[in-house]
């Protein structure tokens, strides 16, 4: 294998002519401000390297990337019984679809659709005020990608509020099942705010880098989560991280993912990785256009896929 950063070199450099390409996501009015043209790219190794190219150090919107990170709390806080309010099917639909929460009775698929995210925010949310919620959300951001200048963009969260009818919807419609504790208004208010962190790749990269290492994060040996909990949450990324894409992104990339409409992804190469990418032009399902090619040259280019087997460095 050529080495790493001659590899993200050259993912760069073969993507350049494409920049812009994709739809910048404007449901939420603040991101269609951004500037199509930008991609970044950086990989954080278990044993502490790290690899970056293109815009790496720009802020970017997390977005539904935030899902994972507010799983991991869950998890922490409630254990197995998120799985009374949450499942762990892919859903086969789009991110914000209500359809099947009426026949599932107000159970989301699971917790990567916006249904089950806001469950599970509600989860995060019990016995706190939401900007205490909110606060231990950064506090955790920060603590895993070891960098305490990652802040919420304050601008986005309120330009969601104000549009996010949806989610309102979905929160308002789980309620009436039971499966939301709090009003949807403090719900959505910590939601809105989880998903308007600002983080760049190379943040991003180093705060996911748990889920590559069995749990622990190895940069500054923090246990976050037991071994067997990173291999759950992984499998949930690789079924669900996409949404109606997750198939494809399986397919083409064969890592564990998660997307989310500020064009941001995160993948895992268990054991080798964890790696962000960012590009704001987004496909028709709302991933990142030109981050789920870049992730697809990179899987091909290291023998990474998780269906490669061990110590397969096949290339094509
Ligand atoms: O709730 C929403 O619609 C956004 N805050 C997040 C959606 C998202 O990132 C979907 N990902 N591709």
């Amino acid at each position: 294998m050529a080495d790493l950063q001659s590899i993200v070199d050259g993912i760069y450099s073969d993507l350049t002519p494409r920049l812009g390409e994709g739809k910048v996501a404007d449901y939420i009015p603040e991101l269609a401000k951004v500037d199509p043209k930008q991609f970044g790219m950086a990989i954080a190794t278990v044993d502490g390297q790290l690899f970056t190219v293109g815009d790496a150090a720009t802020p970017f919107s997390i977005q539904s990337i935030s899902k994972v990170f507010m799983l991991t709390l869950a998890l922490g806080k409630v254990g197995e019984a998120v799985w009374n309010r949450v499942g762990r099917e892919p859903s086969g639909s789009a991110f914000n679809s209500i359809v099947q929460l009426e026949h599932e009775h107000g159970i989301p698929r699971n917790p990567f659709i916006n249904a089950g995210a806001i469950a599970v925010t509600d989860i995060v949310l019990a016995g706190y005020q939401p900007k205490e919620a909110i606060g231990e959300y950064l506090r955790f951001m920060r603590m895993l990608a070891d960098d305490d200048a990652i802040t919420i963009d304050g601008k986005v969260a309120r330009s969601e509020n104000e549009t996010g009818y949806r989610n309102f919807a979905l929160a308002n419609f789980m309620r009436g099942f039971g499966n939301l504790h709090h009003p949807a208004e403090h719900v959505l208010g910590v939601y809105f705010h989880q998903c308007a962190l600002s983080i760049t790749c190379t943040q991003l990269a180093r705060a996911g880098l748990f889920l590559a290492a069995e749990g622990k994060n190895p940069l500054t040996g923090h246990s976050v989560v037991s071994a067997k909990r990173a291999r759950r949450i992984n499998a949930l990324m690789l079924t669900c991280g996409h949404y109606d894409g997750s198939g494809d992104f399986a397919f083409r990339v064969g890592l564990p993912g998660k997307s989310g409409v500020g064009g941001g992804i995160l993948a895992v190469a268990p054991g080798k990785a964890s790696i962000a990418v960012w590009s704001p032009g987004l496909n028709k399902v709302g991933n990142s256009l030109l981050g789920s090619v870049a992730l697809e040259m990179l899987a091909a280019r290291t023998g990474w896929s998780v269906f490669a087997g061990h110590g397969s460095e096949s290339r094509a």
